[in-house]
């Protein structure tokens, strides 16, 4: 599997994919890093891994379409044939969702679908929940909506902040996308009536990962 990795700014997730490949846990190889702003620092972490870079700038383009035809076009020039969004802030159009269907997973970290959208942490501790986390989805048009493949949970503490939350939430996140991808390259997971069916001798519903376990 020849996977493109979308990013919008640091990276973190990235990195932890490209670990994840480069330590063979993973039967899958990022062969392109497509960052829609000039300045990501994602495109450091991928640079020093040796993998080819292109910055798509969504500010040059006239319309969504026409942006999202570069990106079609970057992801296919590489050969790719998956698609993995890490902190990539941009709403792609519907007609892109669709030719990638089943082939292009999101992160969110919320255990959707509660809080989808930004500023999630925040959202979170203001509604006083006490477990929140993050997921792994196949996309579909509506924003952070798809079949899930991997979900953490992570407690939400007395004293937190969006920012120790999020903190808290990334070492998950940095877990169960890795192990999202493993199970997709490894040929394990089918999407049924739009759920993911996990494949541990017969395809059944895997249900809330554990990241302790991973
Ligand atoms: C992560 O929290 C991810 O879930 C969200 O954006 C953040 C990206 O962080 N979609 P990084 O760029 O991977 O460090």
């Amino acid at each position: 599997m020849k996977v493109a990795v979308f990013i919008s700014g640091r990276g973190t997730n990235l990195q932890a994919l490209i670990d994840a490949c480069e330590a063979k846990d993973v039967p899958a190889e990022i062969a392109l890093v497509v960052a829609n702003r000039p300045g990501a620092q994602g495109l450091q972490r991928a640079a020093a891994a040796g993998i080819k870079t292109v910055v798509v700038d969504h500010t040059t383009f006239e319309s969504r379409e026409a942006f999202d035809a570069a990106l079609d076009a970057a992801v296919r020039r590489a050969g790719c044939d998956f698609i993995c969004m890490a902190g990539f802030m941009r709403v792609l159009t519907e007609d892109f969702v669709r030719k990638w269907r089943n082939r292009m997973l999101n992160i969110h970290p919320s255990l959707l679908p509660a809080f989808p959208g930004i500023n999630c942490h925040e959202r979170a501790i203001e509604a006083g929940v006490r477990i929140t986390g993050c997921t792994v989805h196949f996309c579909r048009p509506e924003l952070d909506n798809g079949p899930i493949v991997t979900q953490a949970a992570v407690p939400v503490l007395p004293g937190d902040d969006a920012r120790t939350l999020a903190a808290r939430i990334l070492e998950a996140e940095h877990v169960i996308y890795p192990m999202a991808l493993k199970l997709i390259a490894q040929g394990r997971v089918r999407v049924v009536n739009e759920k993911v069916l996990i494949q541990d001798g017969q395809f059944t519903s895997a249900g809330v990962m554990n990241p302790t376990k991973a």
